[in-house]
């Protein structure tokens, strides 16, 4: 049974993937650490422990991490999940306390422990994990995968034409994580777009499955839904922290990889795009998820909504 650490920017997506990791019978969340990105880092520390609160799991320590990225100024998504980062669902304050510990030293702690035995996910911006990095250049080396959200391998992004939000917020911590050693699978938008789509007869479904969290799930993605739509122009939203946990937890569900090492784009115009390629002999492979079974994700996802509080 996989024991996960949780990297997280808690925003609409993120939260449905949390509840999913902390509902899974065959995975325990050891911790959640988390990033700015989505929203300002409180805001996203407040939404983790708010996430805790639904699922009934105060016990999971959160540890808070980095308020911006190495480089860059922060930029939020909040158009995309609501000012709070929820749905504005302006949910009451949790009543959790965070770890004295910072994020970072924390990753480096828990990956120490690992013994090769526990599964980093990443759902936001790769700031902690650079930083943690840079204590350990071995970190990712003491987990048995590292599971990011976050990438466009196919050049089709949803902030620039070619860059996904996560990367684009910190590509300066990004480039750190693809060239560090260690095994690392990449759930990027393209394959969200995909298998990550949800109808809003789906989302309907969320609130008919009669738990706190399934009410709390339809909730959240209310804005997200909203702007999809919009944006997109299609009546359908993408939960890609969802996505990357369901194929975190069931290796069944990412159904084409590629194994091929992945350079970052740190300049004005390739800022924060994912390039697959053999040529840069600094990037070790990452697996890249080209395709994934749609059905056996939202099977996962409910699963979870009707097995929580
Ligand atoms: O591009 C989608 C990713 O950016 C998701 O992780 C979403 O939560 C935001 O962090
Ligand atoms: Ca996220």
């Amino acid at each position: 049974m996989p024991k996960l650490i949780i990297d997280t920017d808690t925003g609409s997506d993120d939260a449905i993937a949390l509840l999913m990791a902390l509902a899974h019978p065959d995975a325990e969340v050891l911790a959640l650490t988390t990033v700015a990105g989505n929203v300002p880092l409180d805001q996203a520390t407040r939404n983790a422990k708010s996430t805790l609160r639904v699922a009934e799991r105060t016990d999971v320590p959160v540890y808070v991490g980095c308020d911006r990225p190495l480089v860059h100024p922060l930029e939020t998504a909040t158009e995309v999940h609501g000012e709070d980062g929820l749905g504005n669902a302006n949910l009451p304050d949790p009543g959790i306390n965070s770890q004295d510990e910072h994020a970072v030293p924390a990753l480096v702690r828990l990956a120490a422990e690992s013994n090769g035995e526990h599964d980093l996910i990443t759902l936001g911006p790769l700031t902690n994990v650079a930083a943690a990095l840079a204590i350990d250049p071995d970190l990712l080396t003491r987990f048995r995968r590292t599971v990011i959200m976050g990438g466009a391998p196919d050049m089709v992004g949803n902030v620039t034409d070619m860059a996904e939000f996560n990367i684009w917020v910190d590509p300066e911590a990004a480039a750190r994580v693809f060239v560090a050693p260690g095994a690392r699978v990449m759930v990027g938008w393209n394959v969200s777009m995909t298998a990550g789509l949800i109808s809003p007869e789906q989302r309907q479904a969320m609130a008919q499955v009669g738990t706190a969290s399934g009410q709390f799930a339809h909730d959240v993605t209310s804005v997200v839904e909203a702007f999809c739509h919009q944006e997109l122009g299609i009546p359908f939203f993408s939960l890609p922290d969802p996505l990357a946990v369901a194929i975190a937890l069931d290796d069944t569900i990412a159904t084409r990889t590629q194994a091929i090492g992945v350079t970052v784009g740190r300049s004005d115009e390739a800022r924060g795009a994912t390039f697959p390629t053999h040529l840069n002999p600094d990037a070790p492979a990452t697996d890249i998820v080209w395709e994934a079974d749609g059905d056996a994700f939202q099977t996962q996802m409910f699963d979870a909504l009707r097995a929580l509080p």
